[in-house]
């Protein structure tokens, strides 16, 4: 017998119920139905809606579901369609017709969104702190090699030299974003939905603010309507979930590349690469592959359920029973990859010398150009002489490192031996150096600065 089974006069067709039960997913939400199913029958208890030794009896019973839950002693009835249901079913086998009870002034609706809300802060907390751990292990490797110089690029042609620390700290920086919009996300997460019923709210005289307190709500929904038709606060999540996937994609493809031996720029630990199956000479970067590919189903779960939402009138419909899955996937998956980034990019090592082989030569074409201009000459014009020494060097087989005084002078009278003083990429990071550029002292403060957003946050969390 169904529980709402009193207007049915013919079972349920088992194609139904396998088609629309939920018990196979929806399972995993069984610690937060039942922990706002207490918080609810504390508050009906303590209003008097029902008897306060009733809610005693209701909540001793989910106490002890969750804890046989936990113990692996449960088998769900997929019978009993959702995690809702399953649970009200096993409270009133144990506790008799007073379990009928607790769905007094609730709905399903309004306990699906609490359930997905009181996970999703949850979830939104685990992954802050390892995006903190992320953050960590970018510094340290920023730290570790703190004097390397590398190549930046742009279209990946080389550009500029740059500290690889300030490299690693670009990625600080985008992760830094994410971490505050994860915050922002768990702001709008932290409402309080319960008590808005199946849509109008309840005829009985139920105290939000109390359920609030007991489940560490901030704030209570303000429309009904709204509380149990809107997923908005998913959406954030999986914008912000996708958002963190797209910048670990970005930094698993540098290390892609800058492990290749066309790059030789890194080494990754044998324990975070595998080797292939037939060629006895690889040693792939699967981890940084896993997680560019992986970006794709986590931006699929936005998308899903951008479009699941994009057409369904007000309030409750069935369709929102479709936003778990994606929920739950983008969850697994992101912590799935920054759980595995930050070990992978701890034990990575880092080649110097070729980083800094690769920093020199022609990159050093904006600074002679800078050397001039810096001299008076129009930028533009000192543009055009370096871009004509750097087609004299490529004709005669020379880096501009090669170049004699002499050699310069032939380009500019404005050359003279400082200019050669500035060709080395130690001196071309050094003398970018204000707030954002990549000389040694900005980069420091950089860290100083990165640290103390760490230590910060990791403050705020632990609260
Ligand atoms: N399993 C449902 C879901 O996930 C719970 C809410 C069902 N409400 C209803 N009126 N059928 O959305």
């Amino acid at each position: 017998m169904k529980l709402w089974g009193g207007r049915f006069q013919q079972e349920t067709d088992g194609r139904m119920d396998d088609f629309h039960s939920s018990i196979h997913f929806d399972c995993r939400l069984y610690r937060e139905d039942i922990e706002g199913s207490i918080a609810h029958a504390t508050m009906l208890g303590e209003c008097r809606i029902i008897a306060q030794n009733e809610a005693q009896v209701i909540c001793q019973g989910l106490k002890e579901i969750l804890a046989e839950i936990e113990a692996g002693k449960v088998e769900f009835d997929p019978g009993a369609e959702d995690i809702h249901m399953n649970i009200e079913k096993l409270l009133t086998e144990r506790i008799g017709p007073v379990g009928g009870k607790l769905h007094t002034g609730r709905s399903r609706n309004d306990q699906v969104a609490l359930d997905l809300r009181l996970y999703l802060k949850r979830q939104i907390r685990v992954i802050q702190g390892q995006i903190l751990t992320l953050q960590e292990a970018l510094v340290e490797r920023a730290e570790a090699n703190f004097d390397l110089i590398m190549p930046g690029y742009t279209h990946l042609q080389r550009a500029q030299p740059i500290l690889f620390a300030h490299h690693m700290l670009a990625y600080f920086e985008m992760f830094q974003r994410d971490y505050e919009r994860l915050s922002d996300c768990f702001r709008r997460t932290d409402v309080l939905p319960l008590g808005a019923g199946a849509l109008a709210g309840t005829t009985f005289p139920i105290r939000r603010e109390r359920v609030a307190e007991l489940l560490g709500f901030s704030a209570i929904a303000q429309n009904s309507l709204d509380a149990v038709s809107d997923r908005d606060f998913a959406i954030d999540f999986l914008a912000a979930a996708s958002l963190i996937m797209v910048h670990l994609s970005r930094l698993g493809e540098e290390i892609v590349l800058w492990s290749s031996q066309e790059f030789g720029f890194v080494e990754l630990s044998d324990s975070f690469s595998t080797g292939s199956s037939i060629m006895p000479q690889k040693k792939n970067p699967d981890v940084a592959e896993l997680v560019r590919g992986k970006t794709g189903r986590v931006m699929g779960d936005l998308v899903g359920l951008l479009t699941v939402l994009k057409g369904i009138p007000l309030a409750y419909n069935k369709d929102l029973q479709e936003d778990k899955e994606s929920i739950f996937d983008a969850a697994d998956t992101l912590q799935g990859c920054l759980g595995i980034f930050a070990p992978m990019l701890s034990t990575m090592k880092v080649r110097g010398q070729v980083t800094k082989n690769a920093a020199g030569g022609f990159a050093l074409a904006t600074d002679l150009a800078d050397f001039l201009a810096k001299r008076g000459l129009p930028f533009r014009q000192a543009h055009e002489v370096i871009g004509k020494l750097v087609y004299y060097c490529i004709q005669e087989q020379k880096e501009l490192e090669e170049l004699t005084g002499e050699e310069l002078a032939n380009f500019s009278p404005l050359f003279d031996e400082e200019a050669l003083n500035l060709l080395s990429p130690e001196a071309s990071v050094g003398l970018r150096d204000h707030t954002g550029g990549t000389a040694p002292n900005q980069v420091v403060r950089q860290l100083e600065r990165a640290k103390g957003l760490i230590a910060k946050a990791r403050q705020d969390l632990d609260r």
